[in-house]
């Protein structure tokens, strides 16, 4: 293991543009010991370029979250090579990966996931906090993150104080706040309704189109993966499927692009 691979300081790694920003090579993962033991992840190879916005389908129980849960550093293989940037993140430690984590990675999850009795506006500091920035930098941050989701006005709100929707584009605020690399969401749009979930995927969209976060989604939904330029399918742990989506629904969408869909490259600082 050479020193430039090897995380550094404060978590923050190399990487040239040219390399993947993902790769993922004979990746398992294994829950548990003896003859309870199950084997989630069987062998996963996949590369994620920067910039790409990738759909993860899969029957349930496939290992989409566990391939997510690794990704995103949350989690580490039983055996595999993992690459992020360039840094070998299955030698990492805990702490090493949680500051990989606050760094480069934002996380939407299917329950939205935000503090109760927690204003949408301290809710999105939170990352900021942990990073240790001044008041003043995490209020001006979280406002403009807030604005660039379409919630400006709506910053006092405790979660719940407000819609499905809205909580949920709190917490994609809340992802982009430190302005990742890579953003991943697991069934962002798993409880949501069908115009709710639609406004959710123009702004992933948008986050990818106009300020090049590279995303990676898990989805049941046809109509949702639509909206990915390259669909990966995970079966029985490993990757069945790997294909490019040449009409991402986006690109549609930008056709007729007006009010709310220019929204966030309006809004973006
Ligand atoms: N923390 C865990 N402990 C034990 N088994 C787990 C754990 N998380 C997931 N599993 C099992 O691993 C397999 C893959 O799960 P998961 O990655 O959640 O699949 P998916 O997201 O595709 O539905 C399933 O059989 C699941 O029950
Ligand atoms: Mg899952």
């Amino acid at each position: 293991m050479s020193g430039e691979t090897r995380g550094a300081a404060n978590g923050e790694v190399g990487g040239q543009a040219s390399q993947p920003l993902i790769r993922l090579r004979g990746i398992t993962k294994v829950y548990g010991e003896g003859p309870t033991a199950l084997q989630a992840l069987r062998g996963v190879d996949l590369d994620v370029a920067r910039g790409e916005f990738v759909a993860i389908m899969g029957p349930s129980g496939s290992g989409k979250s566990t391939a997510m849960n690794m990704i995103g550093c949350l989690d580490r293989p039983t055996s595999g090579e993992y690459l992020f940037m360039g840094a070998h993140v299955e030698t990492l430690t805990r702490d090493e990966r949680a500051q990989l984590r606050r760094r480069y990675i934002g996380f939407v999850f299917q329950g939205f996931n935000l503090l109760a009795r927690t204003s949408a506006q301290e809710n999105v500091e939170l990352p900021l906090l942990y990073r240790g920035e001044s008041a003043a930098a995490r209020h001006a941050a979280a406002a403009r993150a807030l604005d660039s989701v379409g919630l400006k006005g709506w910053e006092h709100h405790t979660p719940a104080e407000l819609s499905g929707g809205q909580q949920q584009r709190v917490a994609i605020a809340r992802a982009i706040v430190t302005e990742p690399a890579l953003l991943l969401a697991d069934e962002p749009t798993g409880n949501l309704d069908t115009q709710r979930s639609r406004e959710i995927m123009e702004l992933l969209w948008r986050l990818n189109a106009d300020r090049g976060i590279t995303i990676l989604m898990v989805t049941h939904e046809h109509d949702m993966a639509a909206w990915a330029r390259r669909i990966v399918r995970f079966v029985d742990g490993v990757v069945a499927d790997d294909t490019l989506n040449e009409h991402p629904a986006g690109v549609v969408a930008d056709a007729g692009r007006t009010g709310a869909g220019a929204k966030l490259a309006g809004g973006a600082a």
